[in-house]
């Protein structure tokens, strides 16, 4: 009797500790990844990132989660410009326009990712010193690769001569890939995809597994392939340092890309990079944009990809652009709204009526951090006091993101009170992209400020309760 009491009590207890060292090892992911600057959250067949306790951020180091971003394979990139090599956005513009968000993130994600590769082994890299045609108007032969390479691995840097053409033959997938700079007379087939490639003789930076995938519009069947090359044009063409598969050269000259654009097409005046496609917000017929806008996002993302470059070349004309990019933040209202009248936010859409606002959380958090990261290396009293309201902004307003009716969920944007619109529940990207910032701006004020760190802290825990 006592003996089975104390086996069933031995059973029982051992129960209890199992349990007890499941929960613990189960509950918290972030102990379990404590080495990693990610913690890893699966859902419906995606896995997202969010930062752990290891991630710590600063204005020359990755960009949140960015390195695991991929652009220029979303959906609203309809393509690569031929001219730039940066995405073009078909978001709310179906032809396509160059948005200036998706280009700096393009940027970010990309200065992200070398961080990244310097930690990861690079794959097989091919090069091809100097492709010329045989003859006047006449094709190289084929020159093969002998290993089957990844498709993602198809990164390709060359310079190209005017006149000229250089085509890749993607043998399982029977694709012929064209960069031309020639007048195109030659007909695109279902097999045969051209890029006309503008401002030759030029140095190109591509991933021709997006530039196909953009340009069919569809995903490839294989995603491994023999490839064989050629270049076709008159005696004066040729191709120089053709390299195939170099992802850190890619990932730079994306960064480089991305900063050009920005620096080239900056509005000198305002600081402005301004947008001009026309726009209602959502459902709201009779709220407009304003046209064209100023995105205060757009302005806080180019500022912080603009201080990564200005971190590698100390160039003065880097710092002005960067002060410009944050002029409309702090000197005029081209980006602003207040909440209860009081209480200044930075719009990432900027409405007509300057008395009405959106109030979209991720984008007034990313302005932030861009102000606090051309703060960093640019102090300015303004700036300082631009962060102090928005913090005491953000200590009113952010009780008003907590969703009324799902637990610990968060909203998109405040247009239910300001709009009296229904709610804009976040989805589930904008959910963890709302904890990422959150747990991004705790990090750099745990050292400045920790009542403000603790700000932020309360709203991850709560924000972070409803996905783990
Ligand atoms: C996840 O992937 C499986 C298999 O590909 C698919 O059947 C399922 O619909 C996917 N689930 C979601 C939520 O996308
Ligand atoms: C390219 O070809 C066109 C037509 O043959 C010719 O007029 C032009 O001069 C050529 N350009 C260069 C830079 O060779
Ligand atoms: C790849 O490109 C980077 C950047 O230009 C360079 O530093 C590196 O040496 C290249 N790797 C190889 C194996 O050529
Ligand atoms: C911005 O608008 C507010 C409120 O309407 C006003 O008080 C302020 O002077 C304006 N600021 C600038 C720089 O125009
Ligand atoms: C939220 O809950 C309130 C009260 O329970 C209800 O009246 C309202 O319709 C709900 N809103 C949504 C968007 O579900
Ligand atoms: C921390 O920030 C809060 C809110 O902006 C402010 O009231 C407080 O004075 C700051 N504390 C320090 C030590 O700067």
């Amino acid at each position: 009797m006592r003996c089975r009491f104390r086996r069933l009590n031995y059973i029982l207890l051992l129960s209890i500790y199992l349990f007890l060292f499941y929960q613990i090892y189960n509950i918290n992911p972030i102990l379990r990844n404590s080495q990693s600057p990610f913690t890893l959250i699966h859902y419906q067949n995606n896995t997202y990132r969010i930062l752990s306790s290891s991630f710590t951020y600063n204005y020359r180091g990755s960009y949140l989660n960015f390195a695991y971003f991929n652009v220029e394979q979303r959906n609203r990139v309809l393509y690569i410009d031929f001219l730039y090599d940066i995405p073009v956005s078909s978001q709310w513009q179906p032809d396509g326009h160059l948005y200036p968000i998706q280009i700096a993130q393009y940027g970010l994600s990309h200065w992200s990712r070398l961080e990244q590769n310097l930690k990861n082994q690079q794959n097989k890299i091919y090069k091809f010193e100097r492709l010329q045609p045989k003859e006047n108007n006449h094709c190289s032969s084929w020159h093969t690769i002998k290993d089957e390479i990844s498709l993602s691995n198809t990164y390709v840097h060359f310079t190209i001569t005017p006149n000229s053409s250089l085509h890749f033959h993607f043998l399982n997938n029977n694709i012929q890939l064209v960069y031309s700079t020639k007048t195109i007379h030659d007909l695109e087939t279902l097999t045969k995809k051209i890029i006309p490639l503008k401002g030759s003789p030029r140095q190109v930076n591509r991933h021709m597994l997006i530039d196909i995938e953009k340009l069919m519009r569809k995903t490839l069947f294989f995603r491994h392939d023999f490839i064989k090359i050629q270049i076709c044009g008159d005696t004066q063409s040729s191709v120089d340092q053709l390299i195939i598969g170099n992802q850190t050269l890619y990932d730079q000259q994306a960064f480089y890309s991305a900063t050009r654009w920005l620096l080239n097409n900056q509005d000198l005046q305002t600081g402005c990079w301004f947008i001009h496609v026309q726009r209602n917000y959502a459902h709201h017929t009779h709220y407009h944009l304003r046209n064209p806008w100023c995105s205060a996002m757009a302005q806080g993302q180019a500022a912080s990809l603009l201080v990564r470059l200005s971190s590698l070349t100390n160039n003065n004309e880097h710092l002005l652009a960067i002060r410009r990019a944050i002029q409309p933040l702090w000197s005029s209202n081209l980006t602003r709204a207040y909440f209860k009248n009081r209480f200044l936010w930075l719009e990432e859409y900027p409405l007509e009526l300057a008395t009405k606002g959106l109030f979209v959380l991720n984008g007034c958090l990313y302005a932030l951090i861009g102000i606090i990261d051309a703060n960093t290396i640019d102090y300015q009293p303004y700036l300082s006091e631009l962060i102090n309201q928005i913090i005491i902004s953000l200590q009113h307003i952010l009780p008003y993101y907590i969703h009324p009716n799902i637990s610990s969920w968060s909203l998109y944007d405040l247009s239910h009170i300001t709009m009296r619109s229904k709610l804009n529940t976040a989805s589930y990207s904008y959910h963890l992209a709302h904890i990422t910032l959150l747990q991004c701006l705790r990090q750099i004020f745990k050292k400045i400020n920790d009542s403000v760190s603790q700000l932020f802290d309360f709203y991850i825990q709560r924000f972070t309760s409803a996905i783990l």
